[in-house]
C-alpha cells in the first residue's frame, strides 16, 4: 500500500488548478444510463472513484470511449447486464446511483447493497422508499436490491425524511423518465444536485427547483445525448484553502467556484484569513499569522459541509484558542481525532462534538488514514507538524484528491509518495 511522507514546516504559497467535482461526476456518469444516444462527459477528475464508476458501466456492457483527457463518451443502449455487483459496490457506495437510472430506462436493476462504512451506517432506505412510491417492485435479498417495474415508473410526491444527497439524485434521475410529475420534498440543495439537474435538462429532461428543497420533475419519454462539463470540486477547493490557512501561507486556486463555498469561506475569514474571489478563482492570504479557532456545526448545504469537517479539525488543532466542532450528518466521522492526538493535538470527544484546544506545534508521527476526508485532515496536520508524518492507507485519499502530492508540492510543501 502506498504511503505519503510529509515534512512539515513550509508556509504554502502559489497557485493551483482545481479538478472536476467527484461528487458531481459520479451522478452525471450514472445519468448517462438514462440516455438513448451517445453522451459525452468532460472535466472528469482522475480519481479512483471515477475509475470505479467507469468500470461499473463497462462491466454492464455499456460502450465507452475515453480520450487522453479523460473525457468519456458513453452509449447506454449497448447495456447487456442490468447488474451492479458487490465486488464493485463495496469499494464505492456511490455505485447505488445506477439504481434509479437503470430501473427507469430499462425496467429492471439488480444492485448490491452497499456495506458498512467507516463514517456511519449510511443506509439507502430512502432511495428504495422513493422508488417504491414511483411504482417499482423492490425486493432486498441476499445482499442485493432487485428492482423492476411493469411499463414505466410513475411520478409521485415523495417527502424525504432526511436530507440525502445521493437519494435526491437517484430519485431525480428515475423521475426524469417516469410517467407524469414527481415532486421531491425536503430535497438536498447541494451544488452537485444542481449540477445533475442541469445535466438532465441538457439531455431534454424537465427538472425545476434544484437548489431548493422542492424539486419538480416532469417525466419525459426519452432523453437525448449532450456534452456535459462537471462543476469544479468545492471540497478540493476548501481543502487547499485550509492548507493555506493552516500553514500561514497564501494560495490562489483557479478554475473553481467560490460562490458554492460560502459557509467555508466565512469560517476561514473568522479564522483570520483574507479572502479574495473572482468568478472562477479564490485566494486566501494569512499574512503570516496563526489561525484563530472557530466553532463549526456541519449540516446539509448551504450550511457547513461534513466533507470539510476533518480539515477544520486539523486547522483548530494548531489555532489560537479553543474551538468546537459538531458533526450532525454522520454518526462516526471523528476517526481522525485519535490520530491527530497522536501528533500532539489536544482534542476531546463528547458524543458528536469535538472540543479542540489549539496547540503551538504538532509533532510528526506515523498515522493511518481511515476515510477520504479524515485522510485529508491528517495530510493538513502533517504540513505543519514538526518533523515527518507518514500517512498510511492513502488509497482513501486517491479516491477523492487528484494528484494531491503534486498539487501540494507546487504550493511548496515537502510531500512524497512512497510506493508499496
Ligand atoms: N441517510 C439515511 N437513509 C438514506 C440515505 C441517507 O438515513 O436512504 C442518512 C445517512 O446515513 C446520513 C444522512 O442521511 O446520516 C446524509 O447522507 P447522504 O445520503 O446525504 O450522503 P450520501 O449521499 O451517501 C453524499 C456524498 C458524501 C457526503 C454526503 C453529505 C456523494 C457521492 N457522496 O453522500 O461525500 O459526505 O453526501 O454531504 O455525493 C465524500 O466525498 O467524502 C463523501 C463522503
Amino acid at each position: 500500500m502506498d504511503k505519503l511522507i510529509i515534512t512539515g514546516g513550509a508556509s504554502l504559497n502559489g497557485e493551483i488548478r482545481i479538478s472536476g467535482s467527484k461528487n458531481s461526476a459520479l451522478p452525471v456518469l450514472a445519468a448517462t444510463l438514462l440516455c438513448d444516444e451517445k453522451m459525452r462527459v468532460c472535466n472528469l477528475p482522475h480519481l479512483q472513484d471515477i475509475t470505479t464508476m467507469i468500470e461499473l458501466l463497462g462491466q454492464m456492457g455499456v460502450d465507452l470511449i475515453i480520450d487522453d483527457k479523460l473525457n468519456l463518451e458513453v452509449e447506454a443502449n449497448t447495456i447487456k447486464e442490468l447488474h451492479a455487483p458487490y465486488e464493485l459496490v463495496k469499494t464505492m457506495r456511490a455505485s447505488i446511483l445506477v439504481l434509479g437510472p437503470m430501473l427507469a430506462h430499462f425496467g429492471e436493476a439488480h444492485v448490491s447493497l452497499p456495506g458498512g462504512c467507516a463514517i456511519g451506517s449510511r443506509p439507502v432506505d430512502l432511495h428504495i422508499h422513493g422508488l417504491r412510491a414511483m411504482g417499482a417492485d423492490i425486493e432486498v435479498e441476499n445482499g442485493y436490491i432487485h428492482a423492476s417495474v411493469k411499463g414505466r415508473l410513475r411520478g409521485a410526491r415523495i417527502v424525504l425524511e432526511t436530507v440525502t444527497v445521493t437519494g435526491t439524485e437517484n430519485l431525480m434521475m428515475a423521475a426524469a423518465l417516469a410517467e407524469g410529475q414527481t415532486i421531491l420534498e425536503n430535497a438536498a440543495r447541494e451544488p452537485e444536485v444542481v449540477d445533475l439537474a442541469e445535466c438532465l435538462n441538457r439531455m431534454g429532461a424537465d427538472v425545476k427547483g434544484a437548489g431548493t428543497d422542492t424539486i419538480v420533475i416532469n417525466g419525459r419519454d426519452r432523453l437525448h445525448g449532450c456534452d456535459y462539463n462537471v462543476i469544479p470540486d468545492r471540497i478540493e477547493t476548501g481543502t487547499y484553502l485550509v492548507a493555506g490557512a493552516i500553514s500561514r501561507g497564501k494560495v490562489k486556486l483557479k478554475q473553481t467556484r467560490p460562490d458554492i463555498l460560502d459557509a467555508v469561506l466565512l469560517k476561514l475569514e473568522e479564522a483570520g484569513a483574507h479572502i479574495a474571489t473572482g468568478d472562477d478563482w479564490v485566494e486566501l492570504d494569512m499574512k503570516g499569522n496563526r489561525p484563530r479557532s472557530v466553532n463549526v456545526r456541519t449540516a446539509p448545504y448551504p450550511a457547513f459541509p461534513t466533507d470539510m469537517q476533518a480539515q477544520f479539525t486539523a486547522l483548530n488543532a494548531v489555532a489560537e484558542g479553543t474551538g468546537t466542532i459538531i458533526e450532525t450528518v454522520f454518526e462516526n466521522r471523528f476517526m481522525h481525532v485519535s490520530e491527530l492526538n497522536r501528533m500532539g493535538a489536544q482534542i476531546s470527544l463528547e458524543g458528536n462534538t469535538a472540543i479542540i484546544k489549539g496547540v503551538e506545534q504538532l509533532t510528526g508521527a506515523p498515522v493511518m488514514a481511515t476515510d477520504l476526508r479524515a485522510s485529508a485532515g491528517l495530510v493538513l496536520a502533517g504540513l505543519v507538524a514538526n518533523g515527518d508524518t507518514l500517512v498510511d492507507r492513502i488509497y482513501h485519499i486517491d479516491r477523492g484528491y487528484e494528484c494531491i502530492e503534486e498539487k501540494l508540492q507546487m504550493l511548496g510543501a515537502t510531500i512524497h509518495r512512497i510506493p508499496s
